[in-house]
């Protein structure tokens, strides 16, 4: 009990990630607020409401060293909380134009004359904006910003804002690097509710409003989440969540009809299924009133769907939209849609290709509470993969972003990782859908082609290890997402040093080096790993390491074409697959010849000899070679970069970061020296610096 305890306040920073809430040491700070924060009234009340002040009586306590007084009087509020509806914000001097500025998650925090005092007053548009504005405040006094004389007006940029849990109720976590799921033990859900709490804290603070809380590829046991059997736990999760802001989702197997409903048949068409999935959405909305609605992954991986039935993804969405329809629910479709049996020697079949051939046809044929949810890159979360031309080509059909913040193919919670300025680049690219300025980001927050839903989601990267995300670092990810999605525009390097102060403190130095490692780490990820956008040559299954042949020759349609005389896939439109024809001109243009294509992805669209020169002036066989040193020594410059935070953070955390950094240098040299070889072999040219190829 004793050492459990000691443990457990040792691990308190682990596990409180960003929400350390460590008291204030600037006393300056402290004299110029501490009256602001004494006292607290609520105006109305909701389970939301509730949390806002929850949270704020717990931030300020910890952080200023008194409980705030909480009081239902205004006049005596240093903090005053509350929806707009329910508060005179006309007395306290707010322009009525900003409250109309507001979306429905929109806040203003602004600093107000209260009969003698000045008070902050916490404005939301709905008790959902108040928890938000809530977290901006706790977050500012986090930072050590000042609360005098301010005047905030934010609104989220996106609508959806979402998770992914690819949790399995075994525990497993598909893709999983942190531990076992806080959502399921033993084909049951967990009894463990106050872990799924601090989880829904977490996200409300950077306001994530929704979640499906088990795997996209469901089996068996998870197929009946959607039963009696479940329903009644899964709602439990659902009301905490709902505390947050957050609304509960499943993914749910096409085949249920079949598997829990003793129906012969799953074809959407087909008016028993169809009866079917209409009680089931309304038993589903008697144990969840709000229920979000159903992640389906359909068609893809040996997953069911419609094409058992030669029917069409419309076919199948539109079955489900149709049944949740009247309760307001939504139907998140995959568009991960290829064919996984592929032949190597068929160069024409382009896995790349896929979801545009597949759901660019469909455009307008889906329901209004549908949406198509499309990877970031046409592959699977490559460390450098184009954008997906799905991005821009739907033009009458709701569309959302898919991420992945769990790191799969980038390290996997071993390797440093920062995502975020991948996430912003992709959100960045023009598409020029309807000319210069059709941005990702203006595709994804609906304004181009006003969509009814739209938004971003991403498999999440926690599990149960005590600090959620097993390298410590990666907790950078999960908090990123969330701050990137609300706000596009902000900065990368903003979002990380957020993170550092409210996770390691406002020391300059840590500040600094843990802000360099992360902006640096997605470069030097990419250096010692698959070079110039080709991705893959990882080791089959797992998809740790580098094994360079490794899917060369499956059925997966990941190739490299690699061989004597040059590497790289053809998907030009005059000789190749014609993938490049896929996105809007200027852009099939520019990827289309050899001339133009960005050196980063070259070999995306383009097979060339190895002594093809980049524009960086290098030869692809020396710009492998080079990126390949250079990785490695990155990563020992990481090493010694942390090695001098040593007495400046808790032993937990540092050595943590420091275990796993010893890991990553250790893959990084296996990467090399793989590669390096492979190619050397492979070419029969050899480094101009004459390093050591094995
Ligand atoms: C990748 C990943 C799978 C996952 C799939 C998906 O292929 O490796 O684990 O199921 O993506 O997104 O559905």
């Amino acid at each position: 009990m004793e050492t459990s305890l000691k443990e457990h306040i040792a691990w308190k920073k682990s596990y409180a990630c960003w929400l350390q809430y460590e008291r204030i040491t600037d006393n300056e700070w402290y004299e110029n607020h501490s009256s602001l924060c004494r006292s607290i009234a609520v105006i109305g009340n909701s389970p939301i409401l509730q949390s806002s002040l929850y949270e704020l009586r717990q931030g300020i306590q910890s952080m200023l060293g008194e409980e705030p007084i909480v009081s239902d009087k205004t006049i005596d509020a240093s903090i005053i909380l509350g929806i707009y509806n329910d508060i005179d914000w006309q007395n306290y001097g707010i322009d009525t134009y900003k409250i109309d500025e507001l979306n429905d998650e929109g806040y203003i925090i602004q600093s107000v004359n209260n009969g003698e005092n000045e008070s902050l007053l916490l404005l939301g548009k709905s008790d959902k904006a108040v928890l938000y504005a809530t977290h901006h405040l706790l977050r500012m006094i986090q930072l050590g910003d000042s609360l005098k004389k301010i005047k905030i007006v934010e609104s989220p940029k996106n609508q959806i804002r979402m998770l992914n849990q690819w949790d399995n109720m075994n525990a497993s976590i598909e893709r999983g690097y942190s531990g076992q799921s806080i959502f399921f033990e033993d084909n049951k859900i967990t009894k463990n509710l106050a872990r799924i709490k601090d989880y829904a804290r977490l996200l409300s603070s950077v306001g994530i409003n929704a979640i499906s809380i088990n795997n996209v590829n469901v089996w068996k046991v998870e197929t009946k989440l959607i039963t009696d059997e479940f329903l009644p736990d899964v709602a439990k999760i659902a009301d905490i969540f709902r505390a947050y802001g957050i609304k509960t989702f499943l993914s749910i197997n096409f085949a249920s009809p079949i598997e829990i409903g003793q129906l012969d048949t799953a074809d959407p068409l087909d008016s028993d299924v169809i009866k079917w999935w209409e009680n089931k959405a309304k038993e589903i909305y008697q144990y969840i009133p709000d229920f979000g609605g159903f992640v389906v992954k359909a068609d893809s991986e040996h997953r069911p769907g419609p094409f058992s039935y030669n029917r069409d993804h419309a076919d199948g969405a539109n079955l489900l939209g149709r049944a949740l329809e009247p309760f307001g629910g939504l139907v998140i479709w995959r568009c991960f849609v290829y064919n996984c049996l592929q032949d190597w020697r068929n160069r024409s079949t382009d896995r790349a290709r896929a979801a545009y051939d597949h759901f660019k046809p469909l455009d307008g044929k889906f329901l209004d509470n549908v949406i198509l949810q499309v990877k970031n890159g046409p592959m699977d979360f490559q460390v450098r993969e184009p954008v997906s031309p799905l991005f821009g080509a739907l033009e009458k059909t709701n569309q959302m972003m898919e991420f992945q913040v769990t790191q799969e193919y980038t390290g996997q919670q071993k390797d440093l990782c920062y995502l975020v300025p991948q996430w912003k680049e992709v959100l960045e690219f023009d598409t020029y859908a309807k000319g210069e300025g059709s941005t990702v980001k203006n595709i994804v927050n609906g304004s181009l082609y006003k969509y009814k839903y739209s938004g971003i989601c991403a498999v999440s990267n926690i599990g149960n290890d005590m600090n959620w995300t097993g390298h410590t670092l990666a907790q950078a990810n999960l908090y990123g997402y969330g701050r990137l999605i609300w706000d596009p525009e902000l900065a990368s390097e903003t979002i990380a040093e957020d993170w550092i102060r409210m996770t390691f403190g406002h020391d300059p130095v840590v500040i600094e080096i843990i802000n360099n490692m992360l902006l640096e780490s997605w470069p030097i990820y990419e250096n010692y790993t698959a070079p110039l956008g080709i991705g893959w040559m990882v080791n089959i299954g797992h998809h740790y390491g580098p094994n360079i042949d490794g899917y060369e020759y499956s059925v997966w349609g990941t190739y490299h074409f690699a061989d004597r005389d040059g590497i790289g896939v053809d998907r030009t439109i005059e000789t190749g697959t014609g993938y490049a024809n896929q996105y809007f001109s200027p852009n099939k243009e520019i990827y289309n010849s050899l001339n133009t294509c960005p050196d980063e992805l070259l070999l995306f669209f383009h097979h060339v000899p190895y002594t093809h020169k980049l524009k960086s002036g290098e030869t692809v066989i020396q710009h492998i070679y080079n990126t390949h040193f250079r990785g490695v020594e990155q990563v020992e410059e990481l090493i010694n970069n942390w090695n001098k935070l040593k007495d400046k953070i808790d032993e937990i955390r540092y050595v943590n970061v420091q275990e796993r950094l010893n890991l990553q240098l250790e893959n990084a040299k296996s990467w090399r020296d793989q590669i390096n070889t492979y190619f050397y072999r492979k070419s029969g040219i050899a480094d101009e610096k004459n390093r050591t190829i094995y």
